[in-house]
């Protein structure tokens, strides 16, 4: 079987289809190549892959034929030319940073990104000589004022987590442009189902695959995704530095993006029955969740998105008492801190995520105590709610 060209199908054909090249055992799942070398006919071939001259695997730190599989997929599923798969999302922001950026260079980011990625350029690219300015993802004045001659990133979440805040990213794509940046878009939360960044100007989607793509939490992986002339370099510090994605993983998450249009459908469709209701409680002082007439940015998501996606946070009165009270009520939602997966999850921001970051910065970033995560999953939506009802008048 040879692989199918991307231009001429649909998103849910893609999903289960691109990237895929059948062996001559006709297997009809893909492949997986439990391998971490690969053998030469002759010593003259193996001088001919090592100098460049004969495409094709030397090892598996830098390319894999099932790790393969899913970037294609996944390229082809964000509307991008490329994509490098990496060890954990995290390593994609770092390989990502390492790869395009120098000792001087400037980065703005979002305030509200996830936690980790605040300690990863607070903390360690800033010992590289890396600076980054922070700003609220929603103020484009912000954004303008905080670039510098030396700016070369604009790194975003959107919808934020875990507030849901969203940005205007043709807008932002636009600025970052005319100031001779490049605009960095975690799609984690909206996944290509919902939301094509390429479509709207960005350059450089990231995400953590442990998440939406994957589904049902069982392994972690990264993927970066765009133009082939700057993913080389991306290439080139992973084949180096070597945070790559297990064959394994890269197989697991090919079974994850096959279902992805039909898990962001339930997860999209439980989520907005969960955030009405959560809304129309009284010990609830506020609901954030894209879908609701109530949320700030509701017009501008239903714009740029093609669903709300599954995360609704909301603050229930009475600070962290009252918010760990609840999440240790629940019966049915499982308190940890990963989302994105069939099994509805919750979890306290404040204390777990977003843990590591001063009180000052948490205050910054509107993560005050009450505030409880929900990423809804796939049971039934009236068990959802039964058990947040029972949390709720514990
Ligand atoms: C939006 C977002 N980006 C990146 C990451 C990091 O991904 P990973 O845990 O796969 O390293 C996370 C993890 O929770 C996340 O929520």
């Amino acid at each position: 079987m040879s692989k199918i060209d991307p231009g001429r199908y649909r998103p849910k054909t893609l999903a289960v289809r691109a990237g895929q090249v059948r062996s001559a055992e006709g297997e009809h799942s893909e492949l997986l190549f439990a391998t971490s070398s690969y053998v030469f006919r002759n010593a003259a071939e193996a001088a001919a892959r090592f100098s460049g001259d004969q495409p094709g695997n030397i090892y598996s730190r830098f390319t894999n034929p099932t790790v393969r599989v899913f970037e294609e997929r996944l390229a082809a599923m964000e509307g991008g030319e490329r994509c490098i798969a990496t060890a954990s999302g995290m390593s994609a922001i770092l390989s990502t940073c390492m790869a395009l950026l120098k000792a001087g260079d400037h980065i703005v980011a979002s305030r509200s990104i996830f936690g980790t990625t605040v300690g990863l350029l607070n903390n360690v690219l800033s010992k590289f000589g890396l600076s980054t300015t922070f700003v609220d993802l929603a103020d484009y004045t912000a954004w303008e004022s905080a670039i510098r001659p030396e700016t070369r990133l604009l790194f975003l979440e959107t919808p934020s987590n875990p507030l849901t805040e969203i940005a205007d990213i043709r807008r932002l794509a636009d600025l970052a442009h005319a100031r001779g940046c490049l605009l960095v878009v975690d799609n984690c939360f909206c996944t290509p189902v919902l939301q094509q960044p390429f479509s709207l100007g960005a350059d450089l989607v990231i995400h953590s695959a442990t998440k939406y793509l994957d589904g049902q939490g069982r392994c972690i992986g990264g993927a970066v995704i765009g133009g082939r002339e700057r993913l080389e370099d991306i290439f080139a510090f992973l084949r180096t530095a070597g945070p790559t994605m297990s064959p394994f993983n890269a197989w697991v998450f090919l079974k994850g993006l096959e279902t992805l249009p039909v898990r962001m459908e339930t997860h999209c469709k439980n989520a907005q029955q969960v955030a009405e209701w959560l809304e129309g409680q009284p010990r609830i002082e506020r609901v954030y969740y894209p879908g609701l007439n109530s949320h700030p940015q509701h017009e501008l998501a239903a714009r740029q998105q093609s669903g709300y996606g599954g995360i609704v946070s909301f603050i229930v009165k009475g600070g962290r008492a009252a918010a760990w009270r609840l999440i240790d009520s629940t019966q049915l939602f499982s308190i940890t801190a990963n989302l994105g997966d069939t099994k509805s999850t919750i979890t306290h921001p404040a204390t777990t995520t977003h843990h590591r970051l001063t009180d000052e910065q948490r205050a910054e970033a509107g993560i005050v105590e009450g505030l409880i995560r929900l990423s809804v999953g796939h049971e039934d939506v009236e068990d959802l709610k039964a058990d947040l009802a029972a949390g709720l008048s514990a």
